[in-house]
């Protein structure tokens, strides 16, 4: 009797500390586990295959006992959400959001201290998150460490980046997990920091396939007062744990009870296209905190920016701080970009071709010595060059209809952006700027920060609520890449946050399938300013001796304006190299920025992508496909335009011996007449890609 009794209580503490939740497709099925030394665990299996083998959670903490065993489970808590939501600006009208929740409490057995572990499981991933409830022996604290594991079932392909704390301004290694090692790659090609210590520690999101054609991929939502996570592996074991970016100090994070860590996600499935059109991210972030959003509005701009790339111009108005004369006065390089009369050209062209901004870079003081010194005060953000007129060009572009966007670099130097930022805002607010991109290049000052560390987590997020604030947009550069904060501030309309084009004008550049990872990875927290639309492809046009070009061809241009989401979008060339091109530059004219709907045709990292999305604004359609180095023929179904109506459709495509290397510019232009009953044909050259415009015409 006594034996039969002590096997029931076993066995309900066994079923207690087993817990099971699926995704509401039930593909998706997440067990949840406390071994007898109260460690907590998980396991994820997708349409009944492993997934994440058992691993285990836990949080190291600096001065007290962690919190990572000795847990006994006090209660389960379920729900179910099925709602749907309108982003302010977005590729979709309505995003579902639509998953199982879990809600673990735990407590620790000898010191009573709570932590509770929430699991949301989606069709297409599973999230989960630490809550650290408000409780008398936990107050404030200070995170050593997250113990986060995801341990993979076998050597899947891997797209990964290596883990540099500074930057994520790298080309991707596309490798088995068992060959990942940051000592064979080259860290030159760039301007990352190299702040790399570990061999094998790599950036998230990392995009994965397994050898039985299942896409996996591990990356983080709602990145808020927290730090950045990367991913520490053990090649051969194929084990994730989670690396917490430090701070200067080596603490991870310090936090006050009530709080919550960021969601560490999964996301799940046969079918790439599931992946990289998931609002998962978003769906994981708080709703929108701004209230009158009617200042947040999609751009397109131009901008007084790639001819400082190419080396046809310059940021700084004197060649170095040296270059002064008896007066003191800097010294003119004679190729400075951001002059009066250099930008009114530019309004010019904006307004002439329906653009909405011009961006303009090296427009204040501080340029002679930006780069590379540490200083901290080379910026004040609000004291021109001598031939920057910032009244006369401001009356200029409003008396044209075209919007002045602000440009802040702050040589990594944040404690001197935040010192003057309300004096910069003011400055924006006096000439009506709407928007501004920032930009982050160096090393962080307060020194020993990362860029991706809770700091400048916090930093990057307190600027997007205080251009809030002023009802301004925020685009920022070499910020840690955006985790769906979007969704809660919109004002912060893109960022880069990844190796963009610009790359592509001095160093080896973004190889040809560089675009069709990135929508698996770096745009799935939000939108990426890639800034494409490059005409002149190859460098030795503006200097015979260069030998870097855009590893792309013309066509294939155009197509990232719908398959690199942005609600901001550059046309990034110089007007003379659109005025070359009419016809073609006609596409960027037309295309919208912000989308009702959007459709993945077709889909597989690496290798090829596919979208078509229609104008919120209109019923006009468009589509872009694109391909890595390998040439690719596709028939695309038009079975997403409306049933009863004939469109006007404009196909821009590689020419016949398009090749991104040998002949990038060839192109072709045909209009043909179609219906949602046709099917076309695309033909993609090596590096290429296809545009398509549809325009109902009854
Ligand atoms: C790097 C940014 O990505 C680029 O767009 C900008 O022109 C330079 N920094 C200078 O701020
Ligand atoms: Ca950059």
């Amino acid at each position: 009797m006594k034996y039969k009794l002590t096997t029931i209580l076993l066995l309900f503490i066994a079923f207690l500390n087993a817990q099971n939740t699926q995704s509401p497709s039930k593909n998706i099925s997440l067990d949840f586990k406390l071994s007898s030394d109260g460690i907590p665990s998980y396991t994820l299996a997708y349409k009944n295959k492993p997934i994440i083998l058992q691993s285990d959670l836990g949080i190291k903490l600096k001065e007290t006992n962690s919190l990572d065993a000795n847990f006994r489970i006090e209660n389960i808590d379920r729900k179910s959400v099925n709602e749907t939501w309108q982003p302010v600006l977005g590729e979709q009208l309505n995003i579902k959001n639509n998953y199982n929740e879990m809600t673990v409490s735990l407590s620790q057995l000898s010191s009573n201290r709570k932590l509770n572990i929430i699991f949301r499981v989606f069709d297409e991933g599973v999230a989960f998150r630490y809550e650290f409830p408000k409780q008398p022996s936990l107050n404030y604290f200070i995170i050593s460490d997250e113990k986060s594991q995801f341990n993979l079932t076998g050597n899947h392909k891997t797209f990964w980046i290596p883990g540099d704390y500074d930057s994520q301004e790298y080309v991707y290694n596309e490798t088995k997990l068992s060959e990942v090692d940051n000592s064979k790659i080259d860290l030159n090609n760039g301007i990352g920091l190299k702040s790399i210590k570990d061999k094998y520690r790599v950036q998230s999101p990392l995009q994965m396939k397994t050898n039985e054609g299942i896409y996996i991929n591990i990356f983080e939502a709602t990145v808020v007062n927290y730090p950045v996570m990367h991913l520490d592996l053990v090649p051969n074991e194929y084990k994730l744990t989670s690396n917490l970016v430090p701070n200067a100090i080596g603490d991870k994070a310090y936090l006050q009870a009530p709080c919550v860590s960021p969601w560490r996600t999964i996301m799940v499935s046969d079918d790439a296209r599931d992946i990289v059109s998931s609002k998962m991210i978003l769906n994981l972030n708080e709703p929108c905190k701004i209230e009158d959003t009617s200042f947040i509005k999609p751009m397109k701009y131009v901008g007084i920016w790639w001819e400082m790339h190419v080396g046809k111009a310059t940021w700084d108005y004197a060649g170095s701080q040296n270059a002064q004369n008896a007066a003191g006065n800097l010294i003119p390089t004679g190729k400075h970009g951001a002059t009066t009369a250099n930008t009114k050209r530019y309004i010019d062209f904006a307004a002439k071709h329906g653009f909405d901004g011009v961006l303009v870079e090296g427009w204040n003081v501080g340029w002679e010595d930006w780069f590379g010194n540490w200083k901290e005060n080379v910026f004040d953000f609000v004291t021109p060059y001598p031939d920057y007129n910032l009244k006369e060009i401001n009356d200029y572009a409003k008396s044209k209809g075209v919007k002045m966007i602000m440009h802040h670099e702050t040589s990594g130097s944040v404690a001197n952006y935040e010192r003057h930022l309300d004096r910069a805002l003011n400055l924006m607010k006096e000439y009506g700027y709407p928007a501004a991109k920032s930009g982050y290049v160096g090393r962080i000052i307060p020194r020993g920060e990362f860029h991706d560390g809770q700091t400048m987590v916090n930093h990057f997020n307190f600027v997007a609520k205080r251009f809030a604030d002023y009802k301004m947009m925020v685009n920022s550069h070499e910020s840690s890449r955006p985790t769906g904060f979007s969704r809660t501030y919109p004002n912060y309309i893109a960022a880069e946050a990844a190796r963009g084009n610009e790359f592509n004008a001095w160093s080896n550049g973004n190889p040809p399938m560089h675009e069709t990872i990135l929508p698996f990875t770096r745009l799935l927290g939000g939108p990426m300013d890639y800034t494409p639309g490059i005409f002149e492809i190859k460098m030795s046009v503006y200097d015979k001796s260069k030998t870097e070009q855009v590893h792309t061809t013309l066509a294939k241009q155009l197509a990232l304006y719908i398959t690199m989401y942005s609600p901001l979008q550059m046309a990034a060339d110089l007007p003379e190299n659109y005025e070359k091109y009419p016809d073609v530059f006609q596409f960027i004219k037309d295309v919208a920025v912000d989308w009702q709907e959007s459709k993945y045709l077709e889909a597989e990292p690496g290798d090829y992508l596919t979208i078509a999305r229609k104008d919120k604004h209109s019923e006009n359609w468009f589509l872009g496909a694109i391909t890595d180095e390998n040439k690719r023929t596709t028939e695309i179904k038009l079975d997403f335009l409306s049933p009863n109506k004939k469109y006007k459709a404009t196909i821009y495509q590689d020419g016949k011996t398009a090749d991104w290397k040998n002949n990038p510019i060839s192109y072709d232009i045909k209009t043909i007449q179609v219906t949602s009953k046709s099917k076309i044909k695309l033909s993609l050259a090596n590096g290429g890609g296809t545009a398509v415009s549809f325009e109902p015409i009854n």
